[in-house]
């Protein structure tokens, strides 16, 4: 079965949804107007809404002919960035700084026009969980959504998530079974020295000379700690120090961001970090301290749930064009929180290479969501749906 005829015929419509939101980006914690939209939509077609966990998220139930007392949840962001867009189509952002520029406006609508088949249809035995979070950039909602009990209250067996890709052609569908994406920490450092006159150096203790040897020496965790097939990123992306020229300063502030796949290997990192940090400073007689907080855990697709996800793909776009073994993405994804419940997959959905529709990347000023492939991304919902929770005799 390719894509679903019927969504095909109101795809005008998803259109106008997807760029109705584009044009009304909202950030982290403040989806109102796209939450409700979201609600308004699933109560016109029956769904029943459940509104508040993480302030913004918002969760339709919908219970399939009968109930066979299966449950499967899938999962929308619904977030923008904080980015000024630089397209000049006639949806481009009307909120300054604003910018759905990683696609959730898409991500949003194929779980809308999934919804809206499935409440027309029934097709399916159990009940479906659709779920619109809050807050995937940075913040953390689908995190939010777990601790605010989403499971207790919805406690379904799977939950499944899906994300747009620029750079892999439409029509196209990849995944990997195990570790998909990385997870992601930060970490600062504070070496603090002892200030004086630059032409006097020997009267101070230079933190930005320490600094500089502990950015050096944190390039040895991945390159020489780790094992070289384990991957680990440790990028230092600050370094703020002193105020003028002939100031030796007091301190230096180093920060930056860790990825990592394995737990044991994400142990290690912020270990690794402490000890080069505070002994590269107490060697030259300064202190540092080192914060390290762990922010989304990485995200790890279970078997039986990326076969599932593989064959339905399948269904919808051919068996030649899914790939199964894709690379891992040092990027990462708060529906990690979830899986970190729930078995589940989380797929790439094609959308279109560069230079074409859809081909720029994301978190670019350029970017669109291409309306193009809400129909397949929709159309593999619900077929998730109908072969999850099959009919029975
Ligand atoms: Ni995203």
């Amino acid at each position: 079965m390719p894509i679903i005829n019927r969504i095909a015929e109101f795809h005008d419509e998803m259109k106008s949804w997807r760029r109705d939101i584009h044009r009304h980006p909202e950030t982290a914690f403040e989806e109102v107007r796209t939450s409700d939209i979201v609600a308004e939509k699933l109560a016109e077609w029956g769904i029943e809404v459940h509104r508040g966990l993480a302030g913004t998220g918002v969760v339709g139930l919908l219970k399939g002919q009968n109930d066979s007392g299966r449950k499967i949840g899938l999962r929308a962001d619904m977030d923008a960035l904080h980015i000024q867009e630089l397209n000049d189509f006639e949806h481009k952002s009307i909120n300054d700084g604003k910018m759905h520029a990683c696609g959730h406006d898409g991500h949003t609508t194929m779980l809308l026009g999934a919804a809206k088949y499935l409440s027309e249809t029934r097709n399916f035995d159990g009940s479906v969980a659709f779920i619109f979070q809050p807050a995937e950039e940075n913040e953390g909602g689908g995190r939010v959504m777990v601790e605010e009990g989403l499971f207790d209250l919805f406690p379904v067996e799977t939950v499944f998530g899906m994300h747009n890709m620029p750079g892999i052609p439409v029509g196209q569908v990849s995944m990997r079974e195990g570790p998909a994406m990385a997870a992601f920490d930060i970490f600062e450092i504070t070496v603090e020295g002892r200030g004086a006159h630059a032409a006097m150096p020997h009267q101070g203790i230079d933190p930005i000379v320490i600094g500089a040897q502990i950015v050096g020496a944190l390039q040895t965790i991945a390159s020489r700690r780790t094992e070289p097939i384990d991957s680990v990123v440790v990028s230092v992306t600050q370094f703020h120090a002193g105020d003028t020229w002939n100031v030796i300063p007091q301190t230096a502030v180093i920060r930056g961001t860790a990825r990592s796949f394995r737990a044991e290997t994400r142990t290690q990192i912020e270990t690794d970090i402490r000890r080069i940090a505070e002994g590269i400073a107490s060697a030259q007689d300064a202190k540092a301290s080192v914060m390290y907080d762990c922010r989304y855990p990485a995200v790890v697709n279970t078997p039986a749930e990326t076969e599932l996800a593989a064959e339905v793909a399948a269904r919808v776009v051919g068996g030649d064009k899914v790939e199964v073994g894709a690379e891992p993405l040092m990027g990462s994804e708060d529906f990690a929180y979830m899986l970190q419940e729930k078995p589940g997959c989380y797929i790439w959905l094609g959308n279109g290479m560069e230079g074409g529709p859809g081909g720029c990347s994301v978190h670019n000023p350029s970017y669109d969501f291409n309306d193009e492939i809400s129909v397949i991304g929709a159309s593999y919902w619900c077929n998730l749906v109908e072969t999850a929770l099959p009919r029975q005799a």
